[in-house]
């Protein structure tokens, strides 16, 4: 649904004589005030996003860009374990924390890359982006570390694992309120 449905369907509600708790449906959601105008309707409200300006030189591929090349199946493996290991962030969370089960991913995860990402766009004013840059946009901001070397095992091994863990997506269909439950960062307000 678009986030400008929300407060129609609202006034069909109460035209038809429903009585809704309006303050506690306004403070239940934490994007409602931002709906109207922004894109996108979480963004000011989301802490993965508010404080954090990245600095697109450190997410975008450098030129002659190198990347490290080995076996598929190794680097997938590789790549599976490092998505779980708290020790690639500074703040005690792995991939695993905020995906796990295909959670916080928006419906663009679906799309071939490069694509736009909204937290790209919002945070590094990126519109489009390639899948190993995204792997360094998560580790320079959600995870709160520094970018993987370009041309390193580790960031080969988890975008091998991710480019794996995206055929399993499914994106929502637009239905479901994109601030709420997918994203592990609104829990905390
Ligand atoms: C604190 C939570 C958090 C952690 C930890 C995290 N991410 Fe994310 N990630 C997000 C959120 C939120 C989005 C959705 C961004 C959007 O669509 O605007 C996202 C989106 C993505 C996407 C999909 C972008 C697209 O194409 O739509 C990929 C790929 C990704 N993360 C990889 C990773 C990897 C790899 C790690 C570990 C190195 C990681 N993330 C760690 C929160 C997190």
């Amino acid at each position: 649904m678009n986030p400008h449905a929300k407060p129609l369907a609202l006034v069909l509600a109460l035209a038809g004589g429903l009585t809704l708790p309006m303050a506690a449906t306004h403070a239940a959601n934490p994007c409602k005030p931002a709906a109207a105008k922004a894109a996108n309707p979480c963004a000011a409200k989301n802490p993965c996003a508010a404080s954090n300006g990245i600095d697109p030189q450190l997410v975008t591929r450098p030129k002659n860009y190198r990347r490290y090349v080995g076996d598929a199946a190794e680097l997938s493996s590789e790549g599976k374990r490092l998505w779980s290991d708290s020790r690639l962030s500074t703040n005690g969370m792995s991939c695993n924390t905020c995906h796990q089960a295909n959670s916080a991913f928006q419906n663009s995860f679906a799309q071939p890359y490069p694509h736009r990402v909204q937290m790209a766009q919002d945070n590094a004013n990126m519109k489009t982006i390639h899948l190993d840059e995204m792997v360094q946009i998560c580790m320079v901001a959600p995870m709160a570390a520094k970018p993987l070397a370009w041309n390193s095992k580790q960031l080969a091994a988890l975008t091998a694992y991710t480019a794996e863990v995206q055929k399993t997506f499914k994106p929502t269909g637009g239905g479901a309120n994109p601030c709420a439950a997918k994203n592990p960062c609104a829990v905390k307000n």
